[in-house]
């Protein structure tokens, strides 16, 4: 019988630890989503190497990566756990989507100008073309539903426009993806400097899902919030873009509203805040970091998780990639 669910797919790069707005932002609706819909998720290591790696580095996080997504309840009988490198697919329709993305359209994308700025010494064609990958991430496995974090939303809409100037040449060869975007947690900023979203590159301001608890409180403690001192905690992203961080970060932990968030805290100062906020964060990675640690001392087994991953994921993507290939008048062996 074919399968009439819809497909779900998502990634995240192992170039750096996971970290809180990878949790908050897409990672922790996944578990639900593996219920209703048919899901891939994977390791979008190809990715990472548009930035210098670390070799031995990048393979252990990877693996780690892999560890945390079961860890998160992303249980691998349920869905389909994969490490993009180990599906050929993804790059040879990159390629191919490399020839159907424009100059112009590459070169408006926020991330590849905020990546350049931060590699002017390392601009490679690989930081520019990582839409186009990105685009063949999705579109081999015709994803009706692409769940992210908001700064990838401008990469999913590319990835819609490449869908569909290929259909419009050749027919329906593509489901055109919707972005989802959750509203509670899709930008999480830094702690040390809410004014960028929280990332990897200023890790005192970045909250990892493998960190101790006691450096999470110390974080959480030194968290940037203002001057304010009557009824401070209000939720204001414009005016007190610490504050709102921090009610943003502790509602979407504990599945409480804005308002009832601010309503517990009224007439308290900033100190009980973030020593709240930071608890509740420490109590939510607690299991997570544990059953890490747990899956990594069992390499077998994610090795055989990955494994099957691959084979399952290729058997879609080669399916794609050939009907493409034949379209674009590539003679098949
Ligand atoms: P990446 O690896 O930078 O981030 C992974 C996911 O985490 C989200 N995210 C955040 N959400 C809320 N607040 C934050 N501070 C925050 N930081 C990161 C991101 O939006 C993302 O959902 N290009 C992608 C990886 C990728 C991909 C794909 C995603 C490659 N191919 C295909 C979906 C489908 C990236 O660099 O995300």
């Amino acid at each position: 019988m074919e399968n009439t669910k819809k497909r779900i797919l998502s990634g995240i790069q192992p170039s750096g630890d996971l970290h809180l707005g990878n949790y908050l932002g897409p990672l922790r609706h996944w578990p639900e989503m593996i219920e209703e819909f048919d899901c891939y998720f994977f390791m979008a290591d190809l990715h990472t190497i548009t930035v210098r790696q670390e070799p031995a580095a990048l393979r252990k996080r990877t693996l780690t990566q892999i560890a945390q997504y079961i860890a998160c309840g992303l249980d691998p009988e349920k869905c389909v756990l994969f490490v993009q490198s180990h599906v050929p697919a993804h790059s040879q329709l990159g390629w191919v989507l490399d020839c159907y993305t424009m100059f112009g359209e590459l070169s408006r994308m926020t991330q590849f100008k905020d990546k350049s700025a931060k590699n002017a010494d390392n601009i490679n064609a690989g930081l520019f073309t990582y839409p186009a990958l990105m685009a063949a991430d999705i579109l081999l496995y015709q994803a009706d539903l692409v769940p992210v974090g908001d700064d990838q939303r401008q990469h999913v809409e590319i990835c819609r426009d490449i869908a569909a100037r290929f259909n419009g040449i050749y027919g329906d060869v593509f489901k055109v993806p919707e972005p989802y975007i959750a509203k509670v947690g899709a930008r999480i900023k830094g702690l040390s400097a809410p004014e960028a979203k929280m990332s990897k590159s200023v890790p005192e301001g970045c909250v990892f899902l493998m960190e101790k608890p006691e450096d999470i409180m110390r974080k959480f403690k030194r968290a940037v919030t203002d001057s304010d001192t009557v009824n401070p905690v209000r939720y204001a992203p414009e005016e007190k873009p610490g504050v709102s961080n921090l009610i943003q970060i502790y509602a979407a932990t504990t599945g409480k509203t804005y308002e009832d968030a601010e309503a517990e805290f009224a007439g308290k100062g900033y100190g009980d805040f973030k020593k709240t906020v930071g608890e509740a964060v420490v109590e939510l990675l607690r299991p997570i970091r544990e059953e890490t640690e747990r899956l990594l001392s069992d390499k077998a087994y994610l090795e055989t998780v990955y494994r099957s991953g691959a084979e399952r994921a290729a058997s879609v993507a080669n399916r794609t990639l050939g009907k493409v290939y034949k379209k674009v008048g590539l003679l098949s062996r």
